[in-house]
């Protein structure tokens, strides 16, 4: 790593980054290839990715790999991105798990087919216990989808008589989200240059910096992930507070 990023990293390093994939249909289509041609690269952006990543220590990366919407895409582009996302879980699992990586998949599966269910039930089985660097897939995965998850969780309690409605806070509500145990997202990047959020993980990243790229994600590579990192280390979170309150709290309690 170069010395002028590892500095950086060490003082600010984000502990969970999002990304939007995105890009991988007019990568092919520049190259006159068939959009599927465009999926088949991004996977290996998905591989440099999580490597480094875990070679620096960040904590959680989820890769919004198929969005609940996707569905309405031609039918034969949908079943090779299925086939995709099998055959690679199938062909990486076990490097992941060599390398103490833990994976998850959040979204809702049941519209999968059989294997591709079992296959992912394999990989977080296999991986649950690792404790280096969370990989998470959002596949078939909604924003909303999954916010109508957690309420419908938290009504459950209540009915049930668990729960007072006067006790819903926000807490309770991102408790019953699915990755509850992992920090907030710190770096949201969207490769493809739209600048949207397309329903992705729209409760977790109320305070997330948000980085947008026009690079397509088959050219995403850790030099373009080491400038978003960059990027995201030279910004004042503020949370709310001043800039001048945030300048204290860094120097008295190193707050970041
Ligand atoms: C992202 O690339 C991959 C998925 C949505 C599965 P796209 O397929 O959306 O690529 P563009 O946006 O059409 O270029
Ligand atoms: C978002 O990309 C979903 C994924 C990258 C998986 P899309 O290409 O589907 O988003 P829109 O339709 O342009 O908003
Ligand atoms: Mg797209």
């Amino acid at each position: 790593m170069e010395s002028e990023v590892k500095l950086l990293v060490q003082r600010q390093l984000p502990r969970h980054i999002a990304i939007i994939m995105d890009g991988n249909g007019r990568w092919a289509k520049n190259r006159f290839l068939p959009r599927t041609a465009g999926h088949h690269a991004g996977v290996s952006s998905v591989r440099k990715v999580i490597e480094y990543c875990g070679s620096i220590g960040v904590n959680a990366l989820t890769l919004f790999a198929f969005s609940s919407e996707n569905w309405r895409r031609p039918q034969q582009e949908v079943s090779v991105l299925m086939g995709l996302f099998l055959a690679t879980l199938e062909k990486e699992t076990a490097k992941l798990h060599k390398n103490n990586m833990r994976l998850r998949v959040i979204g809702d599966r049941t519209a999968f087919a059989f294997e591709l269910q079992e296959s992912i039930s394999a990989a977080e089985s296999l991986t649950s216990s690792n404790t280096g660097l969370n990989v998470v897939i959002a596949a078939n995965y909604g924003g909303r989808w999954e916010i109508t998850e957690a309420v419908r969780r938290v009504v459950t309690q209540v009915a049930e008589g668990h729960l007072a409605p006067a006790d819903i806070s926000t807490e309770i509500i991102a408790s019953n989200l699915n990755l509850a145990d992992l920090p907030e997202p710190d770096l949201f990047i969207r490769t493809g240059g739209e600048k949207r959020i397309s329903n992705f993980m729209l409760w977790q990243l109320a305070y997330t910096e948000l980085y947008f790229t026009d690079t397509l994600w088959p050219d995403f590579d850790q030099t373009e992930l080491e400038e978003a990192i960059k990027d995201y280390a030279g910004r004042q979170r503020r949370f709310g507070y001043t800039g001048d309150q945030v300048e204290k709290l860094f120097i008295h309690n190193g707050l970041r």
